[in-house]
């Protein structure tokens, strides 16, 4: 059927090498899928300063918590190239390989986060009290 030479243990070879070829290339798509799972069983290195889900432990390091996909990964491979200096997260990307830091990204975005307009106070209470406007009767002074 391959090689149309009738000699059919070549053909079956054939077959079975092709079946091979199929199977690696569906490994390989499987494994190029960013993970957030293993990006978890991965991220306890990072827990210590952005903190186990993704809010950092300091007002000096960013929260990770529900941050794009997109976002994460480019941080961490230009702290990985240079292009974003900074000497702490230099030395934790370093290390780090392209599926490692897909599935790192992965992880901390998938983390759900919750955000809601802040209290803002009324801008009557921002208004001067009454007797600005007025005037104090009492001291003559102030008219
Ligand atoms: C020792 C503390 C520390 C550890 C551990 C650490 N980081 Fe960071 N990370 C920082 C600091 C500090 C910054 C802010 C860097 C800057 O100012 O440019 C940062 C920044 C980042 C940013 C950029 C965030 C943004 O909003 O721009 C990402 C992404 C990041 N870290 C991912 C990780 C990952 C993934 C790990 C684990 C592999 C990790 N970090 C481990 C301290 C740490």
């Amino acid at each position: 059927m391959y090689f149309k030479n009738g000699n059919i243990w070549l053909d079956k070879f054939a077959l079975l090498l092709s079946l091979a070829a199929i199977g690696i290339a569906a490994v390989q798509i499987a494994q190029a899928a960013p993970d957030p799972q293993v990006g978890k069983a991965i991220s306890g290195q990072c827990a210590a300063c952005h903190g186990s889900d993704g809010i950092s432990i300091a007002a000096t390091i960013p929260n990770l918590a529900g941050q794009h996909y997109e976002y994460l990964l480019q941080q961490l491979k230009a702290f990985k190239d240079g292009m974003r200096k900074n000497p702490i997260m230099e030395n934790f990307a370093l290390p780090l390989s392209k599926k490692e830091m897909q599935d790192l990204s992965a992880y901390f975005a998938s983390i759900p986060i919750h955000v809601g307009h802040p209290k803002i106070a009324k801008p009557k209470a921002l208004h001067p009290p009454k007797h600005f406007r007025a005037g104090n009767p009492k001291n003559p002074n102030h008219g």
